[in-house]
């Protein structure tokens, strides 16, 4: 059985340079076939925002929308680290209520850790969830619930100075307590130099080589049609497979040849009869 790995294993395979995969999952079946697969993490991202609910971005997703993904990507796969993301909104108002939201997931989903966006503003924000005895991951470059403040979904870290500030976002995670750091579309040279200054791993999603990567499922599927990033690697068309059984689906409907013999159940021996009988009197 695999064996679900912890903060500790995650800091030996960093040491040791084996590189951690993970993807995010909204729901039962997928977190399923990932953990099958055998995924390192799973993320139930407040990207199901736009995987999911069909919002342009990520800042409407509600804390309860969180959690009742989280349970079902739980549930799917009991064997695999899961990280909860915190939404736009569960950690903005104030600390107390960051660690309320943090302990939420925890209690009603079962995280093994939280994950929220932002470098030195949310300083003190990690050190209290850490204080309370939970692990935080933080996130740093493009922080997509900041979308607005940033001018939109747009690489960070492209000039010297916008790079060193990404680079001392990522400093104050570690220096709060974070056990590890997601990096996102950033140029690989700033996600280096992030990687070789702290001693936590450092994962990336459209960052280039670090101690391990993220994607969104449904981009990895081919299952998101809206857009694709650059960053994203297209392993399947799984869209394609949706248009194909959906029309073969309906075809066969239509034309009477489904549901066949097959596919449906009989009655016990002699009960049509006494049924018939009953019918005809
Ligand atoms: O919400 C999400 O899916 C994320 C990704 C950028 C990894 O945070």
């Amino acid at each position: 059985m695999k064996k679900k790995l912890t903060r500790f294993d995650l800091q030996k395979m960093k040491s040791e340079g084996q590189k951690a995969v993970w993807v995010t999952a909204y729901d039962y079946v997928t977190a399923q076939l990932a953990e099958e697969a055998g995924m390192d993490m799973l993320l139930v991202g407040d990207s199901l925002g736009m995987a999911v609910y069909g919002y342009s971005g990520t800042v409407p997703v509600t804390m309860d929308q969180c959690i009742y993904h989280t349970e079902a990507v739980r549930r799917a796969a009991p064997n695999t680290f899961v990280i909860g993301d915190m939404p736009f909104g569960a950690y903005q108002v104030g600390v107390e209520d960051a660690c309320r939201n943090a302990v939420r997931f925890h209690k009603e989903a079962g995280v093994d850790c939280i994950k929220l966006e932002g470098g030195t503003r949310v300083a003190s924000v990690i050190r209290a969830i850490c204080d309370g005895g939970m692990l935080v991951m933080g996130h740093v470059g493009l922080t997509p619930q900041s979308s607005g403040a940033m001018g939109g979904f747009r690489a960070q870290g492209r000039t010297a100075e916008s790079a060193k500030a990404i680079v001392e976002d990522a400093r104050a995670v570690y220096e709060s307590g974070a056990f590890a750091v997601l990096v996102e579309g950033v140029p690989p040279e700033v996600t280096q130099v992030i990687c070789t200054q702290l001693p936590i791993p450092v994962y990336g999603i459209g960052a280039g080589d670090c101690d391990g990567q993220v994607m969104i499922c449904s981009d990895i599927l081919g299952l998101f049609q809206a857009f694709t990033p650059k960053f994203v690697k297209r392993y399947g068309n799984v869209a394609e497979e949706y248009r194909k059984v959906f029309a073969a689906y309906i075809d066969d409907v239509r034309k009477g040849t489904f549901p066949g013999d097959e596919h449906v159940y009989r009655m016990m021996d002699g009960e049509a009869a006494k049924l018939e009988a009953d019918w005809s009197k």
